[in-house]
């Protein structure tokens, strides 16, 4: 069982496993409990997107990708934690990062697609 301070590191996949990995992450927690295919949790933009992903005992616990709609707008899209690890901070931390790596690439608006799942996490953010 995790700790409740569990300790993770937030990387960016890069090799085909890591990749394979991240997209699972997505699968499972966005499409599989609809019935979505394989396939389903990637679109067009992932080659021109910036994906990040919270690794906690070599697996993958947390995704979240950022791209870029218009030349000044970054939007988040795929927040995917897995169960064993919700409320631990991991989405913050990841969001925290895209928004770091939002200002480096000088976007000045940042976009969040949302279920009504993460309305609670939403206005934790907006609201705080
Ligand atoms: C939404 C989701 C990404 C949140 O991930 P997480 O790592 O558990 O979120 P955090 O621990 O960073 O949450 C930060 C804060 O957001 C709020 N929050 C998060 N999940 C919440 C929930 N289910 N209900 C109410 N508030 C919630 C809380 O205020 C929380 O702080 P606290 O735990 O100290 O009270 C995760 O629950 C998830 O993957 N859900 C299923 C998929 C989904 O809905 N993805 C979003 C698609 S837009």
């Amino acid at each position: 069982m995790p700790s409740s301070s569990p300790t993770f590191l937030l990387q960016s996949p890069g090799t085909e496993a890591e990749f394979s990995a991240y997209f699972d992450l997505r699968w499972r927690i966005l499409r599989q409990p609809w019935q979505q295919p394989r396939g389903s949790e990637q679109d067009e933009l992932e080659s021109s997107s910036f994906h990040l992903t919270a690794v906690c005992d070599q697996q993958v616990v947390g995704v979240e990708r950022l791209h870029s709609p218009s030349p000044k707008t970054g939007q988040v899209r795929y927040m995917a934690v897995s169960p064993q690890f919700s409320r631990r901070g991991i989405a913050s931390q990841i969001l925290m990062a895209l928004e770091t790596q939002a200002s480096s690439q000088g976007l000045q608006e940042l976009r969040l697609n949302a279920r009504e799942t993460a309305l609670g996490f939403c206005r934790h953010h907006l609201l705080g």
